[in-house]
């Protein structure tokens, strides 16, 4: 595996697992504001992005790398009022997808082939996550606006398998 893919990869681990821990974090957050199907929303996309981390670890480790862990940043846990967080997660998703494609072309330019094509996966799923999120934030400014409107959102939230 090329260097620099190597590091790059080793990083990106540690990036997903911190996106798990803010999501966990948001989660926290709508759950103290009694909206449980928001705090469930973000727990599924907690899970989601343990699973990129062991998705990305796995990969490493089939490829004869040691990844050594390092510490999970503190998430932001406060925010000043409940779009917030949804602005939050989407900026951080438009985030990660630069890091994933700043792997990509890493890659590509080294002539990494099969990380290339581990990493079409993840371009794929940056893409969807983008517009889930985005999806989101659309519903919550047509229906968050009035309590009835942030219920039946929440309770539709609830859903998210
Ligand atoms: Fe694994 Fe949502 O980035």
């Amino acid at each position: 595996m090329n260097a620099q893919v190597e590091t790059l990869l080793k990083e990106q681990v540690n990036k997903e697992f911190y996106s798990a821990y803010l999501y966990l974090a948001i989660a926290n957050y709508y759950h103290s504001k009694n909206l449980n199907g928001f705090g469930h929303w973000f727990e599924v996309q907690a899970r989601e992005e343990q699973e990129h981390a062991m998705k990305i670890l796995k990969y490493l480790q089939d490829n004869g790398v040691m990844v050594k862990l390092e510490a999970i940043a503190a998430p932001e846990a406060e925010f000043s009022d409940t779009r917030t967080p949804l602005l939050a997660a989407l900026g951080h998703e438009q985030y990660v997808t630069g890091l994933i494609h700043a792997i990509y072309k890493q890659a590509r330019d080294s002539d990494d082939f099969r990380a290339c094509q581990f990493l079409e996966w993840f371009i794929a799923e940056q893409g969807e996550e983008e517009k889930s999120t985005s999806d989101l934030i659309a519903k919550f400014d047509m229906l968050g606006g009035d309590a009835k409107g942030l219920y039946l959102l929440n309770a539709e939230l609830n859903n998210r398998e």
